[in-house]
C-alpha cells in the first residue's frame, strides 16, 4: 500500500501553489521551435503556402516584409505593433512619418496569412509570429540564408506613433547615430553591418537620397548622374524609387557590400559603413565572403526576432493583426 502523505500546512501549500504558478508561467512563456505543432499543426504548410503564393504575385512583397519587420522589432520589440491601424482616438506606428514608405504587400501577405490560420486554428497563433515566419522565409526564398525561428511571442495590446521617434535609423544620421541607436538595443557594430546587408534587395523612394546625391563625393560620378537622371521628377511623383543593390536587385547576396567602395551604395548611410574606419572592415569582409555575410546576417536577424517579445500574459493574440482584441 502506499504510504499516505502528511495533509500539507498553509506554507507547504503556499510553496506547492508558487512551485505550481511558475512551471506554468515557465512553460507558457519558453519559446520553441515546435510551438504550434500540437495547437496548429497546419501552421508551417499554411505559411507556406501563403508566402509563396504572395511572393509569386508581388515579388516585392520579401524586401517589404524584411523591413516591415525590422521597424517592428527594433521600436518596441517584435510584437506586431506595426500592424495595427490608427483610429479616431489614436494614431498608430504605421502612421509614423518614417512607416508611412512601407508598402502595402507586406500588410497584405499577414493578413492572408492570420486568415487562413484562424480558419484552421482560431485564436491560436500571434502576428508577431507570422512576421518573424514570414521574413525568414522570404529571406530564404530570394536566395538568403536560412535561420531558425523559436516561436511564442504575443502580440502587443496598443500601438503608438508617438512611441517611434528615435528608435528607427535615418539615412541622414551619422554613423556614430547609427551605431548608438543599435548599441542601446544590445546589437554589436558588426551586428548592425550584418544586418544592413538587407538592403541587397528592395528599393528606396527618391526623397530617401536625392538631397545627397549632387553634394556628396561618395557616390560613383556615372551613378550619381544615374540616380539624378531617375529621380529628376521626384518633387511631382513622390513614388518615384530605385534598387538599394543596382547590380543583383531581386538577390539576396553579398553584392550590396561589393557595391559601396565602388561608390555604388544609395542611401548617405550606406555609403558612411564603408566611409567609417569602425564599419569599413565588416564591409570588406562580407564584400569578399559571402558565407560569412550569411552566417552572420541569420544570427543577427534571429538575435533581433526576440528583441523586446512578450511572452505570456504581456501580450495577447489578436483575432485580427490590424486591431486590439
Ligand atoms: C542601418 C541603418 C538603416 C537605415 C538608415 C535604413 C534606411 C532605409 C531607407 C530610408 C529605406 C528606403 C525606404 C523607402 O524609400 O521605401 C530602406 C529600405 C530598406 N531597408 Fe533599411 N535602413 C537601415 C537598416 C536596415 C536593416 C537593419 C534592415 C533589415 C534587417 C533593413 C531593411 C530594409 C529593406 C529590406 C529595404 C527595402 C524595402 C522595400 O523595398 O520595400 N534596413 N532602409
Amino acid at each position: 500500500m502506499a504510504p499516505s502523505l502528511p495533509p500539507l500546512s498553509p506554507p507547504s501549500l503556499l510553496v506547492v501553489l508558487i512551485l505550481l504558478t511558475s512551471t506554468a508561467l515557465l512553460c507558457e512563456s519558453r519559446l520553441s521551435l515546435d510551438y504550434y505543432s500540437k495547437t496548429c499543426p497546419s501552421f508551417n504548410k499554411i505559411m507556406q503556402e501563403t508566402i509563396t503564393n504572395k511572393q509569386i504575385t508581388s515579388p516585392t512583397t520579401a524586401a517589404g516584409t524584411l523591413r516591415l519587420f525590422f521597424h517592428d522589432c527594433l521600436s518596441n520589440g517584435c510584437d506586431g505593433s506595426i500592424l495595427i491601424t490608427s483610429t479616431a482616438f489614436n494614431k498608430a506606428e504605421r502612421d509614423a512619418d518614417i512607416n508611412l514608405s512601407l508598402p502595402g504587400d507586406p500588410f497584405d501577405l499577414i493578413v492572408r496569412a492570420k486568415t487562413a490560420l484562424e480558419l484552421s486554428c482560431p485564436n491560436t497563433v500571434s502576428c508577431a509570429d507570422i512576421i518573424a515566419v514570414a521574413a525568414r522565409d522570404l529571406v530564404t526564398m530570394v536566395g538568403g540564408p536560412y535561420y531558425n525561428v523559436y516561436l511564442g511571442r504575443k502580440d502587443s495590446r496598443f500601438s503608438q506613433a508617438s512611441t517611434i521617434e528615435g528608435q528607427l535609423p535615418k539615412p541622414n544620421m551619422d554613423m556614430s547615430q547609427i551605431i548608438d541607436l543599435f548599441a542601446a538595443r544590445g546589437f554589436s557594430i558588426q551586428e548592425m553591418v550584418a544586418l544592413s546587408g538587407a538592403h541587397t534587395i528592395g528599393f528606396s523612394h527618391c526623397k530617401e537620397f536625392s538631397s545627397n546625391v549632387g553634394n556628396d563625393t561618395q557616390y560613383n560620378p556615372r551613378f550619381a548622374q544615374a540616380l539624378k537622371q531617375a529621380c529628376s521628377d521626384y518633387p511631382n511623383n513622390p513614388t518615384l524609387s530605385v534598387f538599394n543593390d543596382i547590380m543583383t536587385p531581386n538577390k539576396f547576396d553579398n553584392l550590396y557590400f561589393q557595391n559601396l567602395p565602388k561608390g555604388l551604395g544609395v542611401l548617405k548611410s550606406d555609403h558612411g559603413l564603408y566611409n567609417d574606419p569602425r564599419t569599413k572592415p565588416f564591409v570588406e569582409l562580407y564584400a569578399k565572403d559571402q558565407n560569412k555575410f550569411f552566417q552572420d546576417f541569420a544570427r543577427a536577424l534571429q538575435k533581433l526576432s526576440v528583441y523586446g517579445i512578450k511572452i505570456g500574459r504581456k501580450g495577447e493574440i489578436r483575432r485580427r493583426c490590424d486591431a486590439v482584441n
